[in-house]
């Protein structure tokens, strides 16, 4: 599966709901397959109503008409949220073809955990995963293609090469194609192959050869599972909600399940929450010493990714050098960790505040982020938003208003937008094109992504309310259902940050280039 979306869900107790009979891609033989469930996601809430289509197009074109401000979370968090989503949407049983899977382990293969198995895949022991490793514990890196006057980088772009078609030796050498979605996300997926290679370059020597990888692995899902809970969830969703979670548990998702039991995806979460994501996306980023100001702009970086770009990775066979992140332009290492000589020439990119406005080039889509086929410009199933309307419609997904009083049934403390909040929001989508009588349907069943966004625009850019709340509770279910997992190992304190109390997307970058000017930001 290259798409970064699903095409169909398959809800427990309600089976599969799909608009088209191409689900997932097969992954395993057609028997097994058919015995076994796709992705488990799960319905959270109740069933909902859907808005008509032609209400729904207006909206997708409100929301995709340009403008909007920034918020102050630095950009490259946007696209740790999407290695988050393919981490926590990975169908583990891609990588385990090669071998007999026991059908608890498919159950576990199927099931969101943010265990960075997007990067792992099955691990270097398994036949069908060695080719994601250099060796029985490190992880392959690739090597950009020199363009004047910059030479060839080794271990700055993801690992490519194999197959025999020109196409198939550009496709990354990956657990999950959807991180070479576009460039921002690929070197998010490569900085985490270095912080796990680092980890295992810097173990004690006591540790014994044979348990290296998985010490190193273990050690990685922490410090990883550790940054979203105290560093990404808080800047994305209130403090007050996150930390209520972790501290006291969940009030509304799979409560008191057994911690080592199977999680789901809520499509709540999946369908609405997390698309959050799609808000924060820039139309252009202050990238790199070639391409600095506006210049990285969102076109180039899907252009310079082999499963969006056409042709892919812009014609050439691998990244081209001239396109290697900057990572002092998409965090703050100045302002956050200290680091005077890792500021960034020209300020650090900030993501655009999360609310009701997505970035115009969103309206079209490059055909292979959603998996085509080719449509005229303009047509709302490459738009974003549409797609995401659609989607929602397509799972009977809850509204806004069902989500406030199904979360207030199990106890959890949310206020409600008034209709004026929806109708008017704070400087996000204006809903001026809808007739008043669509209006008044938005304003009373409101779609839950568009509810939630208009929550977060209320409240300065951060979820609260019934997104903070289905956020929080879905990353702490599959942390804790992990098989590493910090939810059920309280005592881990992070050893690559500061302290022993902090660990940020800073941290792991400094841990992973070696704190060094010359890998974070290798051309100057
Ligand atoms: C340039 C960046 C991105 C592009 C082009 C993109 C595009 C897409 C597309 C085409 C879909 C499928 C829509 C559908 O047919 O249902 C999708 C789904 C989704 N996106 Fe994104 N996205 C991007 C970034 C993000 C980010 C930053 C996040 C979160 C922080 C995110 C979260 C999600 C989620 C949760 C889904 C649903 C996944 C599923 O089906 O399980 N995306 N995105």
């Amino acid at each position: 599966m290259e798409t970064h979306g699903s095409e169909s869900y398959f809800v427990i107790g309600e089976g599969l709901l799909s608009e088209s009979v191409n689900g997932r891609a097969r992954t395993l033989s057609a028997a097994v397959e058919a015995a076994t469930p796709p992705f488990r996601f799960s319905r959270m809430g109740p069933r909902g109503t859907a808005l008509g289509e032609a209400n729904r197009k207006k909206i997708a074109n409100a929301m995709t008409a340009g403008g909007g401000g920034s918020s102050d979370i630095p950009a490259g968090y946007t696209y740790l949220g999407q290695f988050v989503d393919h981490d926590l949407t990975f169908d583990k049983t891609s990588v385990m073809l090669g071998q007999n899977i026991a059908p608890a382990q498919l159950l576990q293969g199927r099931s969101p955990s943010l265990d960075l198995d997007s990067l792992y895949g099955a691990g270097p022991s398994d036949a069908a995963s060695a080719k994601f490793y250099k060796d029985d514990r490190h992880l392959k890196m690739g090597k950009t293609v020199a363009i004047d006057p910059d030479p060839a980088h080794d271990g700055h772009d993801l690992p490519r090469g194999a197959g025999t078609t020109q196409n198939q030796k550009r496709k990354a050498v990956i657990p999950d194609l959807r991180n070479d979605e576009n460039l921002a996300v690929a070197q998010t997926h490569l900085a985490f192959i270095r912080f796990h290679n680092r980890i295992v370059d810097t173990l004690p020597s006591s540790v014994p050869a044979a348990q290296r990888f998985a010490k190193a692995r273990e050690l990685a899902a922490k410090h990883y599972q550790w940054m979203l809970r105290h560093d990404y969830l808080t800047r994305i969703c209130a403090a007050a909600v996150v930390n209520d979670v972790f501290n006291n548990g969940r009030k509304a998702f799979e409560v008191g399940v057994p911690a080592t039991d199977v999680p789901t995806m809520p499509i709540e979460f999946s369908v609405a929450a997390f698309r959050l994501g799609h808000s924060m996306i820039r139309r252009d980023y202050n990238w790199n010493a070639r391409f600095p100001g506006h210049q990285g702009t969102l076109d180039f970086l899907f252009l310079f990714s082999a499963t969006s770009g056409d042709p892919a990775l812009g014609g050439e066979k691998r990244l081209p050098s001239n396109w290697i992140a900057d990572w002092r332009r998409m965090y703050d290492f100045k302002g956050e960790a200290g680091k005077d000589n890792l500021a960034a020439p020209g300020g650090v990119n900030k993501a655009m505040r999360i609310d009701t406005l997505l970035v115009n080039p969103l309206r079209n889509l490059p055909t292979g982020s959603f998996g085509g086929p080719g449509v005229d410009f303009n047509d709302p199933t490459a738009n974003l938003a549409f797609r995401n309307l659609m989607r929602a419609r397509m799972v009977r997904l809850a509204t806004g208003q069902q989500m406030v009083r199904f979360l207030k049934n199990k106890g959890v403390n949310v206020t409600a937008l008034t209709s004026a909040q929806i109708r008017n929001g704070k400087n996000g989508a204006a809903l001026d094109a809808l007739t008043p009588t669509q209006r008044q349907a938005v304003v009373r069943d409101t779609p839950l992504w568009f509810y939630i966004l208009r929550e977060a625009e209320i409240n300065n850019g951060k979820l609260k309310g019934v997104g903070a709340r289905i956020v929080a509770e879905t990353f702490h279910r599959a942390m804790q259902g992990s098989a590493d997992s910090i939810v059920r190992d309280p005592a881990f304190r992070p050893k690559f940050g500061p302290d022993n109390n902090t660990f940020r997307m800073v941290d792991l970058l400094l841990f992973a280039f070696e704190g060094k000017k010359a890998l974070l930001a290798p051309l100057q």
